[in-house]
């Protein structure tokens, strides 16, 4: 078993059972804050070897066991340089969690397609980015996980997040996908789907430039609603406990929904269409 101190007091009897001399290689994306930051403190704590990333690594608060490296998802070089900084270092990254990610937040009509490019190059663009530049690694040691960070919205829609939920939806299927190409490689990609989450996303929500005055109201309501939310929303540990079953299990899922997403992942599911269209169309109090 591995014990590797992470510099935390480690009450869990979870630890690494597989890779019992040497601690897996895992690049978290986006470890400076929220989930991200919960997932990278976590796996540190159960003995993994842990590089987060930051776009700018000296702001972000140290986590104990987790060395924080440079990386922009956005930027080619930038990923480029970050992987193979890291396995220069420390070896074969061996487990990727692709958490890095913003909401932009308005109605559709009201989003420039600049703005939802902008969009798909962090969520979507950024995942393949870096899921690329880590592949080789993984296919040439013939193992490795990729864990997705989704949404619930991945799932369902979600008025006034429209251009962040199609970039959820895009990488639900991008990863369906992927986990059938490189499964004969030993290699696995999965999905978490978190609910609203206690984390900085709605301070870091990007809106469009232009507004429509005739979804004004609605828009304000919905983003009020959203914002209180997250506040009032799952503990990030959650959605990092779930990463863990994801890149420790066995027999992975393809899925796995967190905390209030459990259920609305059986409602989409198993609800017929029309009630389901009119149950969410309740929820937002849409007119
Ligand atoms: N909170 C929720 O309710 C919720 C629900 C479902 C899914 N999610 C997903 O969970 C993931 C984490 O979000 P969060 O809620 O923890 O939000 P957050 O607190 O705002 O954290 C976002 C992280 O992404 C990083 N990031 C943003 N743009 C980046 C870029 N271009 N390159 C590299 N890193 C970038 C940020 O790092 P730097 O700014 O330091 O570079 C930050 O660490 C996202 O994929 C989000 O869509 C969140």
């Amino acid at each position: 078993m591995n014990t590797r101190s992470s510099g935390h007091a480690d009450n869990s009897a979870k630890l690494y059972m597989h890779s019992p001399l040497v601690p897996p290689v895992t690049l978290v994306t986006g470890a400076s804050t929220g989930i991200g930051r919960e997932i990278a403190q976590l796996l540190a704590e159960r003995g993994a070897r842990v590089f987060g990333t930051a776009r700018d690594p000296r702001s972000a608060k140290p986590i104990p066991g987790v060395e924080f490296v440079r990386l922009d998802v956005t930027d080619d070089a930038s990923v480029a340089e970050a992987v193979k900084g890291i396995v220069q270092k420390a070896g074969p990254i061996q487990h990727l969690i692709n958490n890095a990610g913003y909401a932009a937040v308005g109605a559709l009509e009201e989003t420039s397609i600049e703005e939802a490019k902008e969009q798909f190059e962090t969520n979507f663009f950024g995942v393949l980015r870096v899921t690329n530049a880590v592949l080789p690694g993984m296919r040439a040691s013939q193992s490795g996980r990729i864990v997705n960070i989704s949404s619930v919205v991945g799932f369902v829609p979600a008025p006034y997040w429209g251009i962040y939920a199609a970039s959820k939806h895009a990488v639900e299927g991008y990863t369906e996908t992927l986990d059938h190409e490189i499964r004969r490689f030993g290699v696995r990609a999965l999905l978490v789907e978190p609910a609203y989450t206690k984390s900085q996303i709605s301070g870091n929500a990007k809106f469009p430039r232009s507004q429509i005055p005739a979804y004004a109201a609605e828009k304000k309501r919905i983003i009020a609603f959203a914002d209180r939310s997250v506040e009032q929303g799952d503990d990030p540990r959650l959605v990092a406990e779930a990463v863990w079953t994801a890149l420790t299990s066995r027999s992975p899922r393809l899925r796995y929904p967190v905390g209030k997403g459990v259920s609305l992942s059986r409602l989409r599911r198993f609800v017929p269409a029309g009630m389901f269209d009119r149950s969410l169309r309740k929820e937002f109090q849409l007119d």
